[in-house]
């Protein structure tokens, strides 16, 4: 995001760094407290604190969970288009990705395949990867859409990994589901990881968190390598913890700021490249938009090509993408204004 980092993740940093304060990471026990408290206010989902783990970032402590759950050569299952890392991760397992893309209903809002999914875990999937809130389109399963997941993975004894970093990038009207806050059927299948990483923009800062509900996964959890733990750095913890327990005032402001982006995406499309389809999303800073009356065929080389403009390529997130391109709209009014306006004068060429 091209924001300045918020006041008291500065605050904690720079305290840090005068107090030469940058050992290890290792247990910082009030991350757990800060994120359940962050959590109950605004999912109304209490964890429990003891089943909490910090993790490098959410790629590793993917790939670490991925690699406990599962065996090489088995099934994993996502649902494309999807954020492109998902692919590298069920590589890295050695797994095989089998991809049960998103649906959409009549009015054009994206889904899970229920009827998909069903069948690629009756036909031997062992893990699930879903993304919630959903990159690259902004979508938040609903309950009812997890509930009914959940079911289907305690049917067939599949691991649900949820994705949620980027939960608390939520818009006004849009309601965010935490995957193990359904049920028991959820918490006996499913493991979170999230990180404030995304919502305050502190990647480089390296801390993940790893969350179950259920005493025999958080056991499995804890026979992770100790240098998942040790891999997320103290300065990132901190800056964590200082996000859930005092970036919400932040947060909120940068959230006004990207609503009027996901809306000036929209009128700069029907202005400028009317063919274009684009869901204005319900979560996160990315535009998920379909260019293909422009340009079926990597529409983002031809851009890049054409205007001198980087968008993601569609079909990076998987074929389902293709015709498409992925837009980060966490910048200025006027980036974006000549990000699409440039966009549009390679398809008048
Ligand atoms: C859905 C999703 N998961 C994971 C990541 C990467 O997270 P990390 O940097 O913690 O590995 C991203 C980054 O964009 C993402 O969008």
């Amino acid at each position: 995001m091209d924001l300045p980092v918020a006041e008291p993740i500065k605050r904690t940093l720079h305290e840090m760094i005068d107090a030469s304060d940058l050992g290890y990471s290792g247990i910082v026990p009030e991350l757990a407290e800060a994120f359940n408290k962050f959590s109950v206010r605004n999912w109304n989902w209490a964890i429990d604190p003891t089943q909490f783990q910090l993790a490098t970032d959410v790629a590793l402590a993917s790939i670490q969970v991925l690699g406990k759950f599962t065996n090489p050569g088995d099934k994993i299952g996502l649902s494309s288009p999807t954020y492109y890392n998902i692919f590298n991760w069920i590589t890295d397992v050695s797994g095989h990705a089998v991809d049960i893309p998103l649906a959409r209903d009549t009015e054009g809002t994206w889904t899970l395949d229920l009827a998909g999914i069903e069948e690629a875990f009756a036909a031997g999937v062992k893990a699930y990867i879903l993304c919630n809130p959903h990159n690259p389109v902004g979508y938040i399963p609903s309950r009812l859409e997890l509930a009914h997941l959940a079911d289907l993975a305690d049917e067939y004894g599949v691991l649900v990994l949820s994705d949620e970093i980027h939960s608390p990038l939520l818009y006004a009207q849009s309601t965010f589901t935490p995957y193990l806050s359904i049920n028991e059927r959820a918490k006996r299948t499913g493991v979170v990881i999230t990180s404030a990483s995304k919502a305050w923009n502190l990647a480089g800062l390296k801390c993940a968190q790893i969350i179950t509900a259920d005493e025999s996964r958080a056991q499995t959890i804890k026979t992770l390598p100790e240098s998942m733990k040790m891999g997320s750095s103290l300065l990132g913890a901190w800056a964590s913890v200082a996000a859930y327990n005092e970036g919400e005032e932040w947060l909120a402001t940068a959230i006004e700021l990207l609503d009027q982006n996901r809306k000036l995406v929209q009128y700069l499309l029907t202005e400028n490249l009317p063919l274009a389809k684009y869901r204005i999303p319900d979560a996160t800073y990315l535009a998920w938009i379909d260019l293909s009356a422009y340009q079926p065929v990597e529409p983002a080389a031809y851009i890049l090509e054409f205007a001198k403009v980087a968008f993601s390529e569609g079909t990076t997130f998987g074929s389902t993408g293709a015709g498409h391109v992925r837009l980060n709209f966490a910048t200025s009014p006027e980036i974006i204004t000549e990000a699409i306006t440039r966009m549009a004068s390679a398809f008048a060429k």
